[in-house]
């Protein structure tokens, strides 16, 4: 994946545990010194060799660190330079899921040997948003879960977020407790 995932990973280890612990995960990690430029693309064996020396250093699991990564790469992209490309592609959450490709499409303009996700819609109304993810990669679906969880908090909404291996594929449900915006309209 692309630096700017493993630059995250840092900031995120950095501003919980410090900079001693940084160190400490790219020795476990075998990346001693390693210095993560985010336009340069890095091999999927250096992303998950992270996740796993990040889990020994923080004794968190694998599952629950990558969940609230997703959830802390939001904040990250959304203050990054792309912050732009994340702001037009949507003021709610529902619109923002629905441009999700596109605006991935774009960066992929800007990265091209990203191998992005897809994400799409299947239905959407007060209560549940249920959106189907797809990938080439396996083990992202706690990350998954967390993005979305902060995707929701991100447009000032609760709820929380639930996974299901359908016929369709692999749908995320978006279980939403207080929608501050109705697509009924109503208050
Ligand atoms: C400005 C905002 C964003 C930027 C710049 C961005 C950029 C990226 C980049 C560089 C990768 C790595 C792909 C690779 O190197 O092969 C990636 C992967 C990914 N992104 Fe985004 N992204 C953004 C927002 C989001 C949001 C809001 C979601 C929410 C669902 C999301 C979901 C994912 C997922 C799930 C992956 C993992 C790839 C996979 O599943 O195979 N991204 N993104």
């Amino acid at each position: 994946m692309y630096g700017m995932v493993h630059t995250a990973a840092r900031s995120m280890v950095i501003e919980t545990m410090g900079e001693e612990a940084w160190s400490r995960v790219l020795d476990q990690a075998n990346l001693n010194g390693e210095h993560f430029i985010s336009g340069q693309n890095y091999s999927d064996d250096v992303t998950f060799a992270l996740v796993g020396a990040i889990s020994r250093v923080s004794g968190i699991e694998a599952s629950e660190l990558l969940k609230s990564f997703g959830h802390y790469w939001i904040k990250y992209a959304a203050n990054s330079s792309y912050g732009a490309m994340f702001r037009i592609s949507g003021l709610d959450l529902v619109t923002f899921l629905t441009n999700l490709n596109r605006m991935h499409a774009s960066i992929h303009s800007i990265m091209p040997a990203s191998r992005m996700p897809s994400f799409e819609v299947l239905h959407a109304e007060d209560a549940r948003i249920d959106v189907l993810y797809g990938s080439d990669r396996t083990g992202l679906f706690p990350f998954v879960e967390g993005l979305m969880s902060g995707l929701m908090e991100h447009f000032g909404e609760t709820g929380h977020v639930t996974h299901a291996a359908t016929a369709e594929g692999d749908v995320f449900s978006l279980h939403r407790e207080a929608c501050q915006i109705s697509l009924s309209g109503a208050a």
